[in-house]
């Protein structure tokens, strides 16, 4: 399979066999340092919304490779201050870099800097839209912590209607035949078109605000923050911000063996009750984009075929 200068703008451009293959390639980053494979490349990385994980582990797993990194992690600093485009932004990182990662709060802005750009675009976050490499490390977790991805039954909790990891990891995941639990207020429930998908794929789900009906069938719980910054009405963040608080009294009412996934940051959602219990694999999950990212680098700067 051959990736070289290909775009990772959303988890609707992989089929299942190309998403089993990256899942491979990071088991064997995971396994090898391989201190040399991205010498003498470059990679930009533009942060126009900010980001701690997914910033910092594309630098990480860049630098651990051998590889270079430039960029910004606000855009309060270039010129785009002066009114300079996105797309003219995007012509001047390709001519710098070898590859670029792209973090906007426009829906779409990833697909536009790969039309401007000869180098691969990788995208880490367009608004409400897709966060595809979060995507492949929550497949991952998922794959290291159940031993398997098929036949699962997800539960899918917080704000589903912005919530881009849930969106591309509910596409992803219908390649393997799970069962899906989507439990949010109603407002903020999962956008019809990725119910529509679903039904079309013939996939199970159930949508629910309450928890507890449906805690018991879970083997997987993934928890999203309310994203105050998507809300266009502050009103609206007021009335949903703490409407799902996890703590120790969740226990008596799920599986032994459930895991609790978060894409964090967290707010209030997680009691730091819970992070000690065999449940919680959000901080393994998030170490694990190192893995995931490096193999991305590697496949679309042509350095792994
Ligand atoms: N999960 C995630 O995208 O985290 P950051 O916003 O910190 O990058």
């Amino acid at each position: 399979m051959n990736f070289e200068n290909r775009d990772i703008i959303s988890i609707h451009d992989f089929s299942k066999q190309e998403l089993l293959y990256i899942l491979k390639i990071s088991k064997l980053m995971e396994k090898n340092p391989n201190p040399n494979l991205l010498n003498n490349k470059i990679l930009a990385t533009l942060f126009f919304e900010p980001s701690t994980r997914t910033r910092l582990s594309f630098l990480s797993a860049m630098e651990q490779l051998g590889g270079k990194v430039m960029g910004f992690a606000t855009a309060g600093m270039t010129s785009i201050k002066k009114g300079e485009t996105l797309w003219d932004t995007i012509k001047m990182a390709q001519a710098y870099a070898d590859a670029i990662v792209i973090r906007h709060p426009l829906e779409g802005s990833a697909r536009l800097a790969a039309e401007a750009s000869s180098k691969p675009i990788i995208n880490a976050g367009d608004g409400a839209n897709q966060h595809p490499t979060q995507t492949l490390l929550d497949l991952y977790t998922i794959q290291k912590v159940k031993g398997k991805l098929d036949n699962l039954h997800i539960g899918m909790l917080g704000d589903l209607k912005y919530g881009r990891t849930v969106h591309s990891l509910t596409t992803a995941l219908s390649h393997f035949n799970p069962k899906f639990y989507f439990i949010a207020p109603q407002a903020l429930q999962m956008p019809q078109t990725y119910l529509d998908e679903l039904k079309e794929k013939k996939i199970k789900f159930f949508t629910t605000a309450n928890l507890m009906k449906v805690s018991k069938k879970l083997d997987i719980l993934y928890v999203t923050r309310i994203q105050k910054e998507r809300f266009a009405d502050p009103v609206e963040y007021e009335k949903y911000k703490g409407v799902y608080k996890l703590d120790t009294k969740l226990l008596p009412h799920i599986k032994k063996d459930l895991k609790i996934m978060h894409p964090l940051p967290r707010v209030d959602e997680i009691d730091k009750s819970l992070d000690d219990t065999q449940h919680a694999v959000y901080f393994e999950q998030a170490a694990n984009g190192i893995h995931v990212r490096k193999a991305l680098l590697s496949l679309v700067l042509g350095r792994i075929k």
